[in-house]
């Protein structure tokens, strides 16, 4: 038995889905333990492309329980969206397990997003606009509504005529005039909660008989470690922690039953919506990277802003998830670029920074300092999935050194190699 975390170690969108469905081969569930329909997913089975947002990328193993942590906000609407999607593709899915606790994002929470958002001005976080940072504020401060409730007529018309008028008030506030029926919010969940009905328990149950049974969990994280609501570039982040330490809290079991933690590492970097950013090109290189990348976001299509690989971030991920092992994403993307930078280190004035700073006023006047590796040819698809064949040694010797910096400076050793978007351009190191 053997449970693993899978989490970002950037700014997201580093490749998780294709190294979570590498990991679900082998795992008997797949859980989601926050973030909601704000993440993406893509992986690529042959020719098929899926896209997912709220569901575990385990969902097209039909031979697995996928399950949706209490410490995922989720928009019924979406979940019930994709799992149609999947049906009427013909795709076998796994069985879904909705943890009774989850938090429901809520239409007015969609429109505060926005509203909170255009409020900001130049101070805009740049959110997914999906209502996830109002939905979470309503989970702490006691104004939720859980998936749970959705199946309880009495509680949900009792809670949505509190807080209905309140949020009406809180949108005129922020410049909304937005008036909802409560009648017609109680039936369109209702309604929601009568489709998910037999999907809708307490997973944490589920998830502790799984664990004493010896089964193979597999926890995908969303996001990354940089949009942390603690450790992030705080207050651009999303409203969740991302790291693994919440694997545990977001699905209900003990610390103790974790054996691995995997940090997703894209070859650069890339970051979407606003804040800092210390190794951005916002030049022809980092162009260069959006293009040969297709850097736009699978959740809102935004161009994402581009970068070199950054070890002070790096570095912060390993010791935040305790992490240990590296999968290393979109080598072939870096195919061509002759000469590659890595940042080491921050000069802030005259101090050398190794750690990430909390200050955000400290980060914006950090220089990044840089280490230099040489690039390798840009190959055909063909020929990197031939590489991949063969194994490690067929690497550019050029990306085996990229590799070993990144692996001596992280201590922390490389165990998946990416260097192309399907399940077979991928390296297993043991
Ligand atoms: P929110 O999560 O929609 O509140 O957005 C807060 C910040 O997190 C914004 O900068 C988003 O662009 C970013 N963000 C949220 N989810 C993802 C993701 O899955 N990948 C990358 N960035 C994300």
């Amino acid at each position: 038995m053997t449970v693993t975390i899978v989490v970002g170690a950037q700014w997201g969108d580093e490749g998780k889905g294709k190294v979570i469905d590498y990991y679900a081969k082998n795992a008997d569930y797949i859980v989601r333990f926050q973030g909601g329909n704000n993440a993406g997913h893509t992986i690529q089975v042959g020719d098929d492309v899926f896209k997912f947002h709220i569901l575990p990328s385990g969902i097209i193993r039909p031979d697995k329980t996928v399950i949706i942590g209490n410490g995922v906000v989720i928009d019924p609407k979406v979940l019930l969206d994709e799992l149609s999607e999947l049906k009427s593709r013909g795709v076998p899915i796994a069985k879904v397990l909705i943890s009774d606790r989850a938090n429901v994002i809520m239409p007015y929470h969609k429109l505060q997003d926005s509203a909170e958002e255009n409020a900001e001005g130049d101070a805009k976080i740049g959110t997914t606009g999906r209502g996830i940072g109002p939905t979470y504020t309503d989970k702490t401060n006691r104004h939720g509504i859980r998936i749970g409730d959705l199946i309880d007529d009495e509680l949900l018309m009792g809670k949505l005529e509190n807080i209905v008028p309140a949020k009406e008030r809180l949108l005129r506030s922020l410049g909304k005039n937005a008036e909802f029926s409560v009648r017609d919010i109680f039936e369109e969940y209702r309604g929601f909660g009568r489709e998910l009905h037999d999907h809708i328990m307490d997973s944490s149950v589920v998830l502790n008989q799984a664990i004493m049974a010896n089964a193979d969990i597999l926890f995908e994280g969303a996001q990354g470690a940089q949009l942390d609501v603690d450790y992030g570039t705080y207050p651009y982040v999303t409203s969740s922690n991302t790291i693994a330490g919440n694997a545990c809290v977001g699905s209900g079991i003990g610390p103790t039953h974790i054996d691995e933690v995997i940090g997703v590492v894209k070859a650069y970097t890339t970051r979407v919506g606003k804040g800092p950013f210390p190794t951005e090109q916002d030049n022809e290189t980092g162009e260069l990277i959006r293009k040969k990348g297709n850097e736009f976001g699978t959740t809102t299509g935004r161009p994402r802003r581009c970068g070199w690989l950054d070890m002070v971030i790096l570095r912060t991920a390993c010791r935040l998830n305790g992490l240990t092992g590296l999968a290393i994403t979109r080598l072939d993307v870096l195919g061509g670029v002759s000469k590659l930078l890595a940042c080491h280190s921050y000069m802030y004035n005259s101090d050398k920074l190794v750690n990430f700073p909390g200050n955000l006023r400290i980060l914006e006047m950090c220089k990044p300092q840089y280490h230099e590796l040489p690039g390798w040819d840009e190959l055909q698809k063909e020929e990197w999935r031939e590489i991949a064949k063969k194994g490690y040694d067929a690497l550019p010797e050029n990306l085996k050194k990229y590799l070993e910096y990144i692996e001596n400076d992280c201590k922390t050793p490389v165990k998946i190699i990416s260097i192309g978007p399907g399940r077979e351009d991928t390296i297993m190191q043991n």
